[in-house]
């Protein structure tokens, strides 16, 4: 796998080079999921995770339908929000989806122009631009559709200097667990439905000015029993990137297609969260509870220095250490790094996080897809969907 990739150029300037960056995205501003009980999934992502209390609107702030609470961890902001009555939308949506992601958000300097470049090339509307405003200065919106029922938000904050959007107030809480380490969203990964991979992919390059930076097939990226295909999207500046994956044919059911069974559709698979130090935060992680997919064989972890090569001269980390906390360990040209999956954070095998340290390394764990699904494959037997 890793001689394969070689092949592949990844390198930011390229990136560069393809994009045309009409945005362009200065980053991910929040990611906000529509729960069941946003009170109870906010006590979860502060316990397990290490997030903090940021912000938050509900009955107290004047928001009479919905309640949202904010959670941080350096540049990571999640939103929990729920309906407060059975008129919402949001309800149709969590009937549908179970708990999940509704809105990626991207920073940007002009929403207006963001929606009007976008839509222009085709992007469907999920709401036109609208101000919002407080003491503290206003915010503009405005909101297109991905896959499925996702949206992406364009937030102009330049104007603004409140805690997080007008409506919001900060939330000070006397419950504030450490956080674990987490930095910022390295990548979020998008499953698509059958034959669908290519027609997002085209939709990132034409209405979002992307670059297919990395692709896999199912050649490359099958156990065997399932299969799933993948490429990899990013913005000009590199800074947000978006993997998205479609089943494959094979002897048995892929993930992917379990994924689609039960969110009922197209949407955000996982998140992945950057640290610098993964053995300390997946100690702390499991200490607090977090359950990840069970370790790969003892021979992943005989094979590493052999799969590293060169780069074992300059890791750090000790494969003993790793393989106790069931870390993964993937090189390429440029370097290495270490991830590791959790289980679904909810009770349908849907949305997962992956925890992910780059130690000069740019890929996504190719070398790891092989080890990684076998496992997931463990899980999806004894849920009887494999
Ligand atoms: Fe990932």
């Amino acid at each position: 796998m890793a001689d394969e990739l070689k092949s592949v150029d990844y390198g930011l300037e390229k990136i560069f080079e393809g994009a045309q960056d009409f945005l362009p995205l200065l980053g991910t501003d929040y990611v906000e999921l529509y729960v069941g009980n946003a009170k109870q999934a906010a006590h979860f992502y502060k316990t397990a995770f290490g997030f903090q209390s940021y912000a938050y609107r509900g009955l107290e702030t004047g928001s009479k339908n919905e309640v949202s609470y904010v959670l941080k961890q350096d540049k990571i902001r999640l939103v929990l929000t729920s309906p407060l009555g059975s008129q919402s939308k949001i309800n149709e949506h969590i009937v549908k989806h179970g708990d999940g992601v509704k809105i990626v958000a991207l920073w940007v300097d002009d929403a207006r122009d963001a929606y009007a470049q976008t839509t222009k090339r085709g992007a469907k509307s999920y709401c036109e631009p609208f101000v919002e405003k407080d003491e503290d200065g206003e915010t503009v919106r405005a909101g297109i559709y991905t896959y499925g029922e996702t949206v992406h938000m364009f937030v102009e904050r330049k104007n603004y200097n409140g805690v997080f959007l007008p409506g919001y107030r900060a939330w000070e809480s006397d419950y504030n667990p450490e956080p674990t380490g987490l930095k910022y969203i390295d990548h979020m990964v998008g499953n698509v439905g059958w034959n669908q991979m290519n027609t997002w992919v085209k939709f990132y390059e034409d209405v979002m000015g992307f670059v297919n930076f990395l692709s896999f097939d199912d050649k490359q990226i099958h156990t065997e029993y399932s299969a799933l295909m993948s490429k990899v999207m990013s913005n000009g500046n590199g800074r947000i990137k978006f993997p998205i994956n479609e089943p494959a044919e094979a002897a048995k059911k892929s993930q992917i297609e379990e994924y689609l069974d039960f969110y009922e559709g197209a949407g955000v698979q996982h998140l992945a969260l950057a640290t610098d130090d993964i053995i300390r935060t997946v100690a702390q992680l499991k200490a607090r509870g977090i359950e990840f997919l069970p370790p790969p064989p003892q021979t992943y972890y005989d094979d590493i220095p052999q799969r590293l090569g060169e780069h074992m001269k300059v890791m750090k980390e000790d494969i003993e250490k790793l393989q106790e906390l069931s870390i993964l360990v993937d090189a390429d040209e440029d370097g290495y790094l270490l991830q590791i999956f959790t289980k679904p954070l909810q009770d349908r095998p849907t949305l997962f996080f992956e925890i992910i340290q780059r130690m000069g390394a740019k890929g996504f764990g190719a070398g790891n897809f092989k080890a990684l699904f076998e496992s997931i494959e463990r899980e999806q037997a004894q849920r009887g969907t494999l």
